[in-house]
């Protein structure tokens, strides 16, 4: 490479990676051939059930689906959406305004901010957050500000604690309920309070619903349910965790048209849309979520169970996640997320994700994944039961 060559400024401005150590111990264990526990990647481990899978070899054969798709996706999915929806949360939306096809949830929650925000304008973004909601916003020339979570406010957002002139200025707001890495869910009047906040002081609202389909108790809700929020909000919908397709890339958002619209216009100069035939076996998806995604909640409450009884018995504090594939421990012993992270590693060959990594707010916590089988989790327990920690 040429000696003069330097990455674009913009990728400079983006937060330094931290888990480059951790990611280096973690690949020298399994390449000495460690029994590495790999708790650290919210990544299913289970296949893609089989029907969809059935589904994709039906339509992959397709002549049609070769060509190339629709941007704002098949007419067919956008219908099929807007069933789900109706069916799942009792709100009824125009498949042709209301819904968009995404090439996984990520796309749309990357490229959002270059059709909404301007140099200037306020983003707010949780702390701590899944990395995928800043980038972009600085990308956009907008001033980032975070949303502290806490564990005393059931790690809700404190809307009172924000400034009015920040209020303001801001010009989107990103949620994530059910929430990674922390698991909490938000009750419908947190949403009700945002909708009236983002109608007083013109902001929008994306919230991230890629877990909305894990929930061990009551099912979460949409934003959409509230009254005036489709004219203010989206939300992103994704099938990796629904239905164990990550591999796949495919999701949606849903709401305000006109957010939609400036989201599919950045979207049109950089892609071009899902391949047909994946929208087509997610049709089939949502037509049998009932029956596809109950055992997948079942599998993830046990594993649940295991995790969670297992280190309470260690003298872990940590609350039963109601909804995710994520327990969020406190760091025992008064060390950093970090020095956990490495100490688990090193001694017992256990990978998970400093909560630091998530957001300042994540430290005093570490993120366990719920993707690896029960015994495996019985046995990280055990290793951890043998360090002193
Ligand atoms: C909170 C959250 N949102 C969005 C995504 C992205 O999901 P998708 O595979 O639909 O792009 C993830 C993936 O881990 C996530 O944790």
């Amino acid at each position: 490479m040429a000696e003069w060559f330097q990455k674009a400024r913009r990728l400079q401005q983006l937060p330094p990676y931290l888990f480059t150590e951790i990611d280096r111990k973690k690949l020298e264990a399994i390449r000495a051939g460690r029994d590495v526990i790999n708790l650290g990647v919210g990544d299913p481990d289970l296949p893609t059930p089989e029907p969809i899978v059935a589904s994709l070899q039906k339509h992959v054969t397709n002549p049609a689906f070769h060509r190339y798709a629709l941007d704002q996706g098949a007419p067919e999915f956008r219908a099929a959406v807007a069933r789900w929806f109706e069916r799942r949360y009792g709100v009824k939306l125009d498949p042709e305004r209301e819904v968009l096809a995404l090439i996984g949830s990520k796309d749309g929650i990357a490229h959002l901010p270059l059709g909404v925000v301007d140099p200037g304008d306020v983003v707010l973004i949780p702390d701590p957050a899944y990395p995928g909601y800043l980038p972009f916003s600085r990308f956009a020339g907008a001033e980032v500000h975070r949303l502290e979570l806490h564990e005393q406010n059931g790690f809700l957002p404190d809307l009172d604690a924000v400034h009015e002139r920040l209020w303001e200025r801001c010009k989107l707001v990103y949620l994530n309920f059910p929430n990674n890495p922390t698991a909490a869910i938000a009750p419908i009047d947190f949403y009700a309070r945002l909708v009236e906040l983002a109608h007083r002081y013109r902001f929008i609202i994306a919230q991230d619903a890629a877990y909305a389909e894990i929930y061990f108790a009551d099912r979460p809700a949409s934003i959409l349910e509230v009254d005036g929020a489709r004219d203010v909000a989206i939300e992103f919908h994704s099938f990796s965790k629904t239905f164990n397709m990550a591999g796949w890339r495919l999701g949606f958002a849903v709401g305000a048209p006109d957010v939609l619209a400036a989201l599919a216009q950045v979207k049109s100069n950089c892609d071009s849309g899902v391949f047909t035939a994946i929208q087509f076996a997610g049709i089939d998806a949502l037509e049998q979520y009932e029956a596809l995604t109950e055992p997948l909640r079942a599998t993830y409450r046990r594993r649940r169970d295991t995790l969670v009884d297992g280190l309470a018995r260690l003298g872990w504090q940590l609350h039963v996640p109601q909804a995710t594939f994520y327990v969020w421990a406190r760091v025992p012993g008064g060390i950093s997320s970090t020095d956990l992270a490495s100490r688990l590693l090193d001694e017992a060959d256990i990978v998970v994700t400093p909560g630091v990594g998530f957001g300042r707010c994540g430290e005093g916590y570490v993120r366990m994944a719920l993707t690896v089988p029960d015994h495996r989790l019985s046995e990280a327990v055990e290793r951890i039961a043998r360090l002193k920690l």
